[in-house]
């Protein structure tokens, strides 16, 4: 193709009928490329009459200018319409319902918790911790279980090693603090409690897991009683149950406590005037106070334990506590707290 006027017109058609920018830039290297068709025509002025020369390069060179303006027009053009395609494919329905975010609620477990926290720390108790791997001396031997106690078959649990165990019970926080009381980094009178996650090998049943939760709670202090001890277990069972909630004692044992007791709460509204079993309490042994050197002639006090698990469950009738680790989420948010 040698004429200029028809190469600039074969240019000026593809650039008309290209319907892309990429399909462009084959058309701009076809045409005016390193060895496009206009440059290998100028190749050729050489072989042009010498008085023509000037002319033929001018002529070339404007019908390459025209070109060029042509393909820029053209890609320009072509782009917007890529873009505008683009945004239509991209297009969003902003009138359409969105999709529903998925809130989560607290964990009725931890609500339980936290109401548990605000009436004992409302009671002037200080929350403290303590390992879920626990020496098997403060989870037994230090709550004046004998060697070989049956009352240590009641809690079997797992061990990691012949001396550590996964706590069975929240009371083996008494042995630490105990101890923290013999160095001088607490002073009696004290009331503690604490809310612990506990561990045993049980026959797994809708009211008994391998995994639960237990508030434990103790006090000493010169003059405290087993009334002292109906009378906290009182506020704490109106605290969560309403005022009509009422604490029935019936003799228990446990190592740990002298005299021991189970204990029961009713309330009208809630299980029918029925008693439910909720934990078991006592007065502290006085081995355990002697052990740690503390006078149990001047010092008196009482513990208690429950299943945190026991609380939802009587509250809303939750008849399986299986329900409470299982993740659920319809289970869960039936209790959006
Ligand atoms: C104890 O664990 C004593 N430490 C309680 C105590 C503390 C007594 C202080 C005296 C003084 P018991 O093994 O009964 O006692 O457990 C207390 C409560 O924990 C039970 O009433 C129950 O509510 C809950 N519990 C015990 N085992 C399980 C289990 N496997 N699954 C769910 N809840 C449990």
């Amino acid at each position: 193709m040698s004429n200029v006027e028809e190469l600039e017109q074969s240019a000026t058609q593809e650039i008309a009928s290209a319907t892309s920018t990429a399909e462009l830039r084959d058309i701009e290297i076809k045409y005016l490329g390193k060895s496009g068709h206009f440059t290998n025509l100028l190749k050729q002025i050489g072989a042009q009459p010498a008085d023509q020369r000037k002319e033929f390069g001018q002529k070339v060179n404007d019908a390459k200018a025209r070109v060029s303006t042509l393909l820029e027009d053209r890609s320009a053009s072509l782009r917007s319409h890529e873009r505008l395609a683009q945004y239509e494919r991209e297009r969003i329905d902003v009138t359409l319902p969105g999709m529903p975010v998925r809130m989560g609620v607290e964990h009725v477990l931890q609500q339980a918790t936290n109401k548990i926290k605000d009436v004992f720390t409302g009671l002037g108790f200080r929350y403290m911790e303590s390992p879920d791997i626990e020496d098997f001396h403060y989870n037994f031997e230090a709550l004046n279980y004998p060697p070989d106690h049956p009352a240590m078959d009641d809690q079997d649990t797992f061990y990691v090693s012949d001396d550590l165990l996964l706590r069975t019970q929240g009371t083996a926080l008494q042995g630490r603090v105990y101890e923290m009381i013999q160095r001088g980094e607490m002073t009696l009178p004290i009331r503690v409690f604490t809310v612990a996650r506990c561990y045993r090998n049980e026959a797994v049943d809708r009211t008994h897991g391998h995994t639960f939760h237990q508030v434990d709670a103790f006090m000493i202090d010169e003059g405290i009683s087993m009334a002292d001890l109906k009378g906290t277990l009182g506020l704490f069972a109106t605290a969560m149950f309403g005022d009509e909630a009422s604490v029935r004692f019936r003799p228990d044992f446990f190592p740990f406590v002298e005299p021991g007791v189970d204990y029961a709460i009713s309330t009208p509204k809630l299980f029918a005037g029925k008693w439910v079993e909720l934990g078991g309490a006592g007065m502290i042994h006085p081995n355990i106070l002697e052990n740690y050197g503390i006078d149990p002639e001047r010092w008196t006090g009482f513990a208690f334990g429950l299943g945190v698990e026991r609380i939802p469950m009587m509250a809303y009738g939750v008849d399986d506590l299986r329900n409470f680790l299982e993740n659920d989420h319809r289970f869960l948010e039936q209790f959006p707290g």
